[in-house]
């Protein structure tokens, strides 16, 4: 059985208690962004994980330093890492919701989304395999948003965790109807097979969707916790 522990926190405040927290590098990404609630989201991704990843390793969070190099470009803005260290951790942020999930040596990927738009057909088409088309077209026009935003939140925790994200499209991947127990039905990408994709529902709060895929052939037991600052 592999454990996997989600954090939920709401975006903190550009403090003074938190912005030392951020590396020169992060401090530059943070910088970058234009709207606030960009830059509260960004930050509190970082101070969970590092709050979190050091209470698992018996350190002090200002000492914990994240690789996060794009395999793209190089650049700073690719999934934060620990290479040596015994946890492995998924960041995600949608509105006012900011998530981690972290584990010990299992790929994960965790994806919220606010659920507040209409699922246009234009985004059904860009998101959803022909199978999951069907899946949604066939639901009553009141529940395909519903429908519709439950699957691109598994899909996505899926694509996250194998750390390639939207480099693998969407459609690439078909998942069980967002009425049945999340999970995958088959991918185009062979390194993603139903056998070695665990995948649960989440529970971030009214409005919201979210998931997280682990990739492991084992059972996994999943818990959720709400972060706040102390
Ligand atoms: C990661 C990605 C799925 C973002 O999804 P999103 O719904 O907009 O945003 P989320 O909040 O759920 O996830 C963002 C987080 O995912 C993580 N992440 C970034 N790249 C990732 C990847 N390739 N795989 C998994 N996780 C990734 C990061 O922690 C990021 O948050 P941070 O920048 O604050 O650390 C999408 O941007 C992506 O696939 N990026 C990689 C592909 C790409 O664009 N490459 C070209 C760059 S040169």
């Amino acid at each position: 059985m592999i454990d996997c522990a989600v954090w939920w926190a709401t975006p903190v405040a550009r403090t003074d208690e938190f912005l030392p927290l951020l590396s020169p590098l992060e401090a530059e990404r943070y910088d970058g962004y234009r709207q606030e609630l960009d830059q509260r989201r960004f930050l509190t991704g970082r101070v969970l994980a590092k709050t979190l990843v050091a209470a698992r390793l018996g350190i002090a969070p200002e000492t914990v330093t994240f690789d996060a190099t794009c395999a793209d470009c190089g650049k700073h803005h690719g999934p934060p890492r620990l290479p040596d260290a015994p946890v492995r951790f998924s960041i995600s942020h949608s509105g006012e919701r900011v998530g981690i999930a972290l584990t010990e040596d299992t790929p994960v990927g965790l994806d919220v989304e606010a659920a507040n738009r209409r699922a246009e057909d234009s985004l059904i088409d860009y998101a959803l395999s022909e199978t999951e088309r069907r899946t949604v077209h066939a639901l009553p026009e009141d529940e395909r948003a519903d429908a519709f935003f439950t699957y691109w939140a598994r899909k996505e925790a899926v694509l996250k965790a194998t750390g390639k994200g939207l480099r693998l499209p969407l459609r690439s991947i078909t998942l069980t109807p967002p009425s049945e127990l999340a999970g995958l039905l088959s991918s185009t990408d062979d390194s993603l097979t139903p056998e070695s994709t665990r995948l649960a529902d989440l529970t971030p709060g009214p409005g919201y969707r979210a998931a997280v895929a682990l990739l492991t052939e084992q059972e996994i037991a999943v818990t959720e916790h709400h972060w706040s600052p102390a």
